[in-house]
């Protein structure tokens, strides 16, 4: 087949592969699947083409130097070519898959405000940890949880970082000081991310940044765009304030049932990308509130008081969506009768082909398993079937 005929996505998997080269570092890896005559992949990959669209905005670079040395992988990765070609499907991957998702705000922004603070300290605590007390196989039901959040949180904030650039008065440099708490200050050995891979480390991942991304699914990449969307269109800046608002204030939560939850189930593991979150995230809430948006919504009116809540409404949609499918992925997961436990340790070194729940399982070869992210191995892929639709499986090589 010619390179013209081939439809965009799969022009650009082939661009990417060339990019990635033989046995590319993680941080060079920048593959897609291709979606070839299997129609229900079609949105996990323009998922995966709007990651790599996403992340090609900033440095990534291997923890060594590689083989080949560092510059000519670089060059290949951040090459003029190769971003054009992503820059150039970007606007039609966010109208089709971001913008549907992002609603129009309405109501007014202090009762706003005040219902959501009463509504998050109000919820239970977290149906995912809830699942896992009473779960077997803990262990590979939180490797999968670490995973699946991975896009996001190995580079906690570079997303968020590129709305404090430029020039709009005070509630910046509030943004700003969350944004240097995210990144720890300046001192490395604190910074977010660099918490969460210690997380990893103890569950025995790998923690390089995409280390695992054949096994991320259409979920989990749903939500890393939704909030690059966010932060890397500056025509979404109050949605962007939106997010902070919303994020900021159910990560209190969220990260206080996963501490007390490590804590109890897992003692040995580091659990201080939780506790510090359990903790500086009150203030980030409070700094958000009082320094970006009421400060904002004085200046500019009940117009930017609506987008902050449109933006907050998304990420709070977004966040339920993406808890809601891990916990639905690991109850199937449980379920399914033909299922090991257990992650093979490199995923990107043999990719095998990725399947989703409506493909057409009855017509692997009877040998044929799959590996669902890092739960483990089905030997029946047909109980794939009755796996949420944005599950995301891999034929075994
Ligand atoms: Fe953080
Ligand atoms: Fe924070």
């Amino acid at each position: 087949m010619n390179a013209v005929s081939l439809d965009p996505l799969a022009k650009l998997a082939a661009t990417l592969q060339e990019a990635s080269g033989l046995s590319p570092t993680a941080a060079f890896d920048g593959r897609i699947d291709v979606a070839g005559d299997d129609p229900t992949l079609a949105d996990f990959v323009k998922h995966q083409a709007l990651m790599r669209c996403y992340q090609a905005r900033y440095v990534l670079l291997p923890p060594e130097a590689p083989a080949e040395g560092v510059l000519a992988p670089m060059r290949r990765h951040y090459d003029e070519a190769r971003l054009a070609s992503l820059a150039a499907l970007r606007p039609r991957l966010e109208a089709e898959l971001i913008a549907p998702g992002a609603p129009a705000g309405q109501g007014d922004i202090s009762a706003y405000v005040e219902h959501m603070l009463a509504e998050i300290r109000e919820a239970p605590e977290s149906a995912f940890t809830a699942f896992l007390a009473g779960a077997d196989h803990r262990d590979d039901h939180y490797r999968n949880f670490l995973v699946q959040s991975s896009p996001d949180l190995l580079a906690e904030a570079s997303a968020s970082a590129l709305g404090v650039l430029g020039e709009y008065g005070e509630p910046q440099s509030a943004l700003f000081r969350i944004l240097i708490d995210e990144f720890g200050y300046g001192v490395h050995g604190k910074k977010h991310a660099v918490l969460y891979r210690a997380t990893m480390r103890s569950f025995g991942l790998d923690d390089a940044y995409n280390g695992y991304w054949p096994w991320f699914d259409t979920e989990a990449l749903a939500l890393h765009n939704a909030i690059h969307w966010l932060f890397q269109n500056p025509r979404n800046f109050f949605r962007q304030v939106g997010f902070l608002l919303y994020a900021e204030t159910a990560y209190q939560r969220s990260t206080l049932a996963h501490h007390r939850y490590l804590r109890e189930f897992h003692p040995d593991a580091d659990a201080r990308y939780f506790a510090e979150h359990a903790h500086i995230d009150l203030h980030h809430t409070r700094m958000v509130i009082d320094e970006a948006v009421t400060p904002l919504v004085a200046r500019f009116g009940a117009e930017a008081g609506r987008e902050i809540i449109a933006g907050a409404e998304l990420t709070k949609a977004a966040f339920a969506r993406a808890g809601d499918h891990l916990l639905a992925v690991s109850q199937a997961f449980a379920a399914a009768g033909s299922a090991s436990f257990g992650a093979p340790a490199s995923p990107r070194e043999r990719l095998g082909r990725p399947v989703t729940p409506r493909s057409d399982l009855a017509a692997l070869a009877r040998s044929q398993i799959i590996q669902v992210g890092a739960l483990g191995v089905l030997s029946d892929p047909r109980e794939f079937a009755s796996f949420p639709p944005a599950a995301i499986a891999r034929i075994v090589p």
